[in-house]
């Protein structure tokens, strides 16, 4: 069975969610991180997304990530910095590195936009978050460039 579980704040990383889990072969669930099963026994493929706070994944992915063990696993994510940036490759490494007996088979991650109410709050802090300049390019993301693009990188791992 395929499982496709995701933490989702605002609904970003919930539109790549939905991709990935209409992209999976059946048998399939998609579940929020809210409702992880007590026993991931009856899944191989875990496709979990999750979104970036603090240049990690989100506090409630990094529990449920380390949960998952020996499974294969596809890790997509949704961040306010620009894609392929540092940043984000930097925060997807970290993900990698908390499923270390998982086989990665692959990674998604895109722009997500960011809430105003955030922007504001980052802006106030003494030491300006290194995401916070790429931001404003985030509006309107994930678009359906990005789900696209996700689309395509599921029908060539999976
Ligand atoms: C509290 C908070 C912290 C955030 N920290 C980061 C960050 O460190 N790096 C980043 O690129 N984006 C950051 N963001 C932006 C979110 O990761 C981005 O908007 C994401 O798409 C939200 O996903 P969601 O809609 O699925 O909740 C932060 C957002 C919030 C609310």
């Amino acid at each position: 069975m395929n499982l496709v579980l995701y933490s989702s704040k605002s609904g970003n990383t919930k539109k790549l969610a939905d991709t990935v889990f209409a992209a999976l072969p059946d048998p399939k669930e998609i579940l929020p991180i809210t409702e992880m099963p007590a026993s991931l026994a009856d899944y191989n493929l875990i496709a979990f997304g999750f979104w970036l706070q603090a240049g990690q994944p989100d506090a409630a992915s990094q529990s449920a990530l380390a949960r998952i063990k020996e499974k294969d696993v596809f890790l997509f994510a949704t961040h306010g910095a620009a894609q392929n940036s540092a940043h984000a490759v930097k925060a997807m490494e970290s993900a990698q590195e908390m499923v270390p007996s998982c086989r990665v088979i692959g990674t998604y991650s895109c722009q997500g936009e960011v809430n105003p109410k955030v922007i504001a709050t980052a802006e106030s802090k003494p030491q300006r978050p290194p995401w916070l300049d790429d931001a404003p390019d985030a509006v309107g993301h994930p678009n359906t460039g990005d789900l696209e693009e996700l689309k395509a990188i599921i029908a060539e791992k999976l």
